[in-house]
């Protein structure tokens, strides 16, 4: 069966979320500096990209950079920051021409303010595109999301313009950083830790995850692949008994 084929029938996650992580180990590996594994990382972000467009995902959410990757060696954040801004810089024509929007969540005013003007500027002319969306989570936690999400509301209880009654799920959802997606379906780890290392705490409450030990700089299409046919045969209960998911 080919993969449209076998699409065509299976449900295809609405949003994939992935930690990609195994860069530094799979440069050792090859004896070369933990750099060198962050850029070859970055091919496999345009092979992902390229693959849930094809595939009709319609968000992929990347976690690039987390709050606590700040305490790395400044030469390291320092490479990271040089790579983000050329691959945004590189990719916005292939972004226009393919429909893609970008978008972030992440604390990004900690970011060098010229990265930061590549991202506003991609994000912005990106904005109308509606093919897929591409979500860089960059200086990103998922407990700082949710404090400044419960800042956020407390703040507005205080002015009046919410009551203590409207605080819902639905509320907490329209106060994170994630407030224009839906939540995540499938959650990936590479790398071979099982760990959410405050990736999508609030979001992830019932994606399906998928840890595997492939690297970040080898995740290509057959291992994606791979992730999203386990995932074609997990069933998703949300709490009720398979008897009930069955008869629909
Ligand atoms: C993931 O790879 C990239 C970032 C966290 C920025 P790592 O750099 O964490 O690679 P390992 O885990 O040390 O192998
Ligand atoms: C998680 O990877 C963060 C990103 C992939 C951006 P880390 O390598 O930072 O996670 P820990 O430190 O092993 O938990
Ligand atoms: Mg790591």
């Amino acid at each position: 069966m080919s993969v449209q084929q076998s699409f065509d029938s299976l449900p295809i996650p609405r949003h994939v979320a992935i930690i990609m992580d195994g860069n530094g180990r799979w440069a050792r590996s090859q004896h070369k500096p933990r750099l060198f594994g962050h850029k070859a990382g970055v091919d496999s972000v345009q092979e992902a990209v390229e693959c849930a467009g094809e595939w009709g995902i319609e968000v992929l959410t990347l976690y690039a950079f987390s709050t606590e990757n700040w305490k790395r060696p400044a030469d390291e954040v320092g490479g990271l920051m040089g790579l983000l801004k050329n691959y945004l810089l590189k990719e916005l024509s292939r972004m226009l021409k393919n429909n893609i929007r970008l978008t972030c969540i992440g604390d990004i005013e900690k970011l060098p303010t010229d990265v930061r003007a590549v991202l506003e500027t991609s994000i912005k002319e990106t904005s109308g595109n509606d093919k897929l969306t591409l979500n860089l989570a960059l200086s990103y936690g998922g407990r700082a999301e949710l404090i400044r999400g419960i800042r956020n509301i407390v703040e507005k209880v205080r002015s009046g313009k919410l009551s203590v009654s409207d605080i819902d799920e639905d509320c907490m959802d329209a106060h994170l950083y994630t407030a224009h997606l839906p939540d995540p379906d499938l959650l990936i780890r590479t790398g071979g830790e099982s760990r959410l290392s405050n990736f999508l705490l609030w979001q992830a409450s019932y994606a399906e995850i998928y840890f595997t030990d492939v690297m970040w700089p080898e995740f290509r299409r057959n291992a994606f692949l791979d992730a999203l046919r386990e995932y074609q045969n997990r069933e998703r209960r949300f709490g009720k008994t398979s008897a009930q998911i069955k008869s629909g």
